[in-house]
């Protein structure tokens, strides 16, 4: 992760390890895998939103961020992944923990209790990089084959760092990207019966969310040797905090960049993933399996209408991200 005693793995690795384990990523989540998790992500979907029309129907609304958009990532990456020994509420949490750890600012207090989640997590991980029990053609399996440039194999520790991040990456990224897609789609007039029936509104409407309220705001980088960036001298070292949602709203870029405008036709020109080599590997299954996620809802709950909460909607706002932590619905 970000902090200097990490392990150097993928975000945090500017070594000369970084290209071969970032391409054990981009290995596995490549463009075949992403297609073939389809039906599995649609199966999930409908198993999740099954359970949501169910509370609907019991209870008059229900949340689709916990029910749904925070689920569905975390059990398509433990499908993808064959993790079967924990339940996705833990890995959820766990993952959440280190978010806010790493990224925001909590008391002295609450720095213990995420420490503690953390720890769990990472002691999990470790047990389970180093039973050995994983498929060759799992990830593990393939971190496992990996080999550094001096030829070495992978050490545990870099193992477990790598999974940390894809772990952590991998869901609550995407369960965020979920919550701003539906929460905008739900309140967008005429959209909601439109995703349900038409392929190719239901991408550019993700992407639009993308360019203009990604999950990731802002990603750190630190400056790899002395550079002039729009007349500020920036030494090696300095650390900087790119502002990478602003690239989506920038005038010079998109023509009225505050209007959701599904037929830009630089739709894609913006930051969300970041770019360069350590642009993120997991873009495809992110917007895949946002994709399906909007699709499914808007099937499966034609009738849903946002239910606005009495203090507004609670938002997660750390360091380098930001969404809505309720989309409650009721039939409308
Ligand atoms: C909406 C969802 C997601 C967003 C917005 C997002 C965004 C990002 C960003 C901004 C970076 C840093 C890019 C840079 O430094 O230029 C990143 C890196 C990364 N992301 Fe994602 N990500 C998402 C989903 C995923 C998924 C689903 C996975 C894995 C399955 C993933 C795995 C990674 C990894 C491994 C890196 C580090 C790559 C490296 O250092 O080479 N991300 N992501």
């Amino acid at each position: 992760m970000t902090t200097a005693s990490s392990t150097p793995a993928l975000a945090n690795n500017g070594t000369d390890s970084h290209p071969g384990l970032r391409r054990v990523v981009t290995r596995f989540f490549n463009a075949r895998r992403v297609a073939e998790a389809v039906p599995v992500i649609e199966r999930l979907a409908g198993e999740l939103l099954e359970a949501a029309r169910a509370r609907i129907d019991a209870d008059g609304e229900d949340d689709l961020f916990t029910s749904f958009a925070q689920v569905l990532p975390c059990r398509v990456l433990m499908e993808l992944l064959d993790i079967h020994d924990v339940d996705p509420a833990t890995l959820i949490r766990w993952s959440d923990a280190s978010l806010e750890l790493f990224w925001g600012r909590p008391t002295p207090d609450r720095q213990l209790e995420l420490a503690q989640r953390a720890g769990e997590f990472h002691r999990w991980l470790t047990t389970t990089v180093r039973t050995g029990k994983a498929t060759a053609d799992s990830f593990i399996g393939a971190l496992a084959r990996h080999r550094l440039p001096d030829g070495a194999p992978l050490d545990p520790q870099t193992a477990v760092a790598a999974c940390f991040f894809v772990f952590i990456a991998g869901q609550s990224t995407t369960g965020q990207l979920i919550a701003t897609v539906l929460r905008r789609a739900l309140v967008e007039p005429g959209l909601w019966p439109r995703v349900a029936q038409e392929e190719e509104a239901v991408g550019a409407w993700v992407e639009e969310v993308l360019r203009r309220e990604p999950p990731v705001t802002t990603w750190r980088r630190v400056v790899a040797r002395p550079v002039e960036l729009g007349g500020v001298e920036l030494p090696a070292g300095a650390q900087l905090l790119l502002m990478l949602m602003g690239s989506g709203s920038d005038p010079e870029v998109f023509t009225d960049p505050e209007r959701m405008c599904p037929h830009r036709a630089n739709i894609r020109h913006h930051l969300a993933f970041g770019t360069g080599r350590h642009r993120c590997p997991g873009a495809s299954l992110a917007r895949t399996e946002a994709a399906v996620a909007l699709r499914a809802a808007a099937r499966g709950l034609p009738k849903a209408r946002l239910v606005a909460g009495a203090e507004g909607t609670p938002m997660l706002g750390l360091l380098s991200f930001r969404a809505p932590l309720r989309v409650a619905v009721a039939d409308g």
